[in-house]
């Protein structure tokens, strides 16, 4: 598929989604958000498609936040706007029940950073920094940030980086569990490729009802949410790749997955 703003490359069962404005840091505008809501359409109807690694185009940058030129004449009206936009295209990255992750190859400010956080998990280039700077614009996280950066970090830890605005470095990055792994920048898109490609071997049916378990059942009080991991997984037993996967076990032969 062809876009303005982003590469939507397909390798094997993974697509390469790369925010492409480098000029800009990849900073979000509409467009580029627009060109990446098409790209989530696309990822979700394609069958052939098992999972999805976002990373920015350049060594520079994932995404240096949203567009602060755009933003710079907005009313609050205009503002709400933008940010429901956004919040929406970060939801459903959430949403969509097939694994996908960041490759973040530079800067995650503001818009970046909550766009690598929508992500079911992160890898970043040790020349990756994070943050969510809106502080220092007078403005406030806008595209989940406030929400998100204290469930995958700890409140204290969230408070501290939105309050202060400062940018924190991948390693840093990696000690408060914002980031699973840390890589040379000229391996990050390597081992990012090697793990999509461990994960997106495995049944989709799976992984469709592990996604919607981890995501659906994370801000349900924790009963409810085991009640819905049952119910999910009760749903795996009327999967072929159940049948095939459990056969194959006894039967002591590698598994052939059909989805
Ligand atoms: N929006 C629009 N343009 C941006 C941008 C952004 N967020 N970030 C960088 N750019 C543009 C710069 O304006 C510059 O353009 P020109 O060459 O036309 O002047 C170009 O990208 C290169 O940037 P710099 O010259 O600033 O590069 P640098 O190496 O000196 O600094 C940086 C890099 C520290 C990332 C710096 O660009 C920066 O601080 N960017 C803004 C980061 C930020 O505040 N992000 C949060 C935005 S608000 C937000 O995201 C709200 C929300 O929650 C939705």
């Amino acid at each position: 598929m062809a876009f303005e703003n982003l590469l939507f490359e397909v390798t094997g069962k993974v697509a390469l989604i790369t925010m492409n404005r480098p000029k800009a840091l990849n900073a979000l505008n509409s467009d580029l958000l627009n060109d990446l809501s098409k790209a989530l359409d696309e990822l979700e109807a394609n069958d052939g498609i098992k999972g999805a690694i976002i990373t920015g185009a350049g060594e520079k940058a994932f995404v240096a936040g949203a567009d602060i030129s755009q933003m710079a004449p907005y009313n609050p009206e205009q503002a709400r706007g933008y940010m429901l936009l956004g919040q929406q295209i970060f939801n459903h990255i959430e949403s969509i029940e097939k694994p996908i992750m960041a490759a973040v190859n530079g800067f995650a400010l503001g818009g970046g950073n909550e766009l690598c956080m929508a992500c079911d998990f992160r890898y970043a280039s040790t020349n990756a920094r994070f943050g969510q700077p809106e502080v220092n614009l007078g403005i406030m996280p806008g595209f989940g940030g406030s929400q998100r950066l204290p469930r995958l970090v700890g409140p204290g830890i969230a408070r501290e980086l939105i309050f202060s605005g400062n940018t924190i470095t991948a390693e840093e990055a990696l000690r408060i569990g914002l980031v699973n792994k840390v890589f040379a920048q000229d391996k990050l898109l390597e081992e990012s490729r090697k793990i999509m490609d461990i994960i997106t071997s495995k049944p989709a049916s799976a992984l469709r009802y592990c996604k919607a378990s981890l995501v659906r059942g994370q801000d349900e009080d924790i009963y409810k949410a085991i009640g819905l991991e049952r119910e999910l997984v009760s749903l795996c037993f009327a999967s072929e790749d159940q049948k095939e996967g459990m056969s194959a076990f006894l039967e002591k032969r590698p598994a052939q997955f059909k989805s």
